[in-house]
C-alpha cells in the first residue's frame, strides 16, 4: 500500500519557499533558507518517533516524562544539493548519523548517474530519511532509495522541498512503502526536466556554481 505524500503547508515554510523561488535570492541567503526549511520539515517528519516513559528528578520533585526510545536515525543527502539540508536536520537530531549518495542527472537522458555511496555501517538498524531539495522526474530518489534498501534498510522516508507530480508518481510507484514529505507540489516539468515554476537548479544556487 502506498502512503499519501505529506505536503507541509506551515506558513513559515511557505514564506521561506517564496524567498527560495525568487531568482534574486543570492547563494548565501539561499543556503540559509534551505537549511531552515529542512529543519522545519524535519520537525514534522519525525512526528512518529516512538517515545518511552522515564522518571526525571526536577529541582522540585519527580516527574514522569518521556524521551525518544530505541529507533536510531540516519539522514542521507543526495549529493550535491541534499548537502544543503544536512545542518538543518542535524540541529533537531544532533545524534543522527549521516550517509551520502552521489548522483547527478545526465542532462540529455535525465537519467541519474551514481558516483558515490557511503552509508553508516549499522544503517540496516536505522530509520533513514533521504533528503534532497528537488524531486523532478524522480529518477535520483528512486535509485538512491533502491541503493539504501540493498543495504538492508527497512524503514525509509524521503524529504524534499519542491516536488513535481511526475516525480511523486514515479517515487510512490517504485517505493510504495516510503513516506514522502514535500513542502510544495508544483505544476509540471519543462522539456529540460526542470520543475515549473520550481526554484531553478538547487545545487547551483546552493553552491554558487552558475
Ligand atoms: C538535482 C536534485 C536531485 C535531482 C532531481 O540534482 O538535487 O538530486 O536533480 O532530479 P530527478 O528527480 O529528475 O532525478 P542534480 O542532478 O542537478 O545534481 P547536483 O545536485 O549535483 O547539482
Ligand atoms: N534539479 C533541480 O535542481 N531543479 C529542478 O527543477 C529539477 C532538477
Amino acid at each position: 500500500m502506498s502512503h499519501t505524500p505529506f505536503i507541509m503547508d506551515h506558513p513559515l515554510i511557505q514564506h521561506k519557499i517564496s524567498l527560495l523561488r525568487d531568482k534574486n535570492t543570492g547563494s548565501k541567503e539561499f543556503r540559509e533558507l534551505i537549511s531552515e526549511v529542512a529543519m522545519l520539515m524535519c520537525y514534522e517528519a519525525t512526528r512518529d518517533l516512538p517515545l518511552k516513559d522515564v522518571e526525571i528528578e526536577t529541582p522540585i520533585g519527580m516527574a514522569k516524562t518521556k524521551v525518544i526510545s530505541g529507533r536510531k536515525l540516519a539522514f542521507v543527502p543526495i549529493l550535491r544539493a541534499g548537502i544543503g539540508m544536512v545542518d538543518g536536520v542535524l540541529k533537531l537530531v544532533p545524534a543522527a548519523k549521516v550517509g551520502h549518495i552521489g548522483m547527478y542527472r545526465d542532462p540529455e537522458t535525465l537519467k541519474p548517474v551514481d558516483y558515490y555511496c557511503k552509508l553508516p555501517v549499522d544503517v540496516s538498524e536505522r530509520e533513514v530519511i533521504v533528503i534532497d531539495p528537488m524531486l523532478a522526474t524522480g529518477g535520483s530518489a528512486v535509485d538512491a532509495i533502491g541503493a539504501i534498501k540493498d543495504k538492508g534498510v527497512k524503514n525509509i522516508k524521503f524529504m524534499c522541498v519542491i516536488a513535481a507530480p511526475e516525480g511523486l508518481k514515479a517515487l510512490s510507484e517504485a517505493h510504495p512503502d516510503v513516506q514522502i514529505y514535500c513542502a510544495a507540489l508544483d505544476e509540471k516539468l519543462n522539456e529540460h526536466g526542470y520543475i515549473v515554476p520550481g526554484l531553478g537548479d538547487a545545487g547551483d544556487r546552493i553552491f554558487g556554481t552558475k
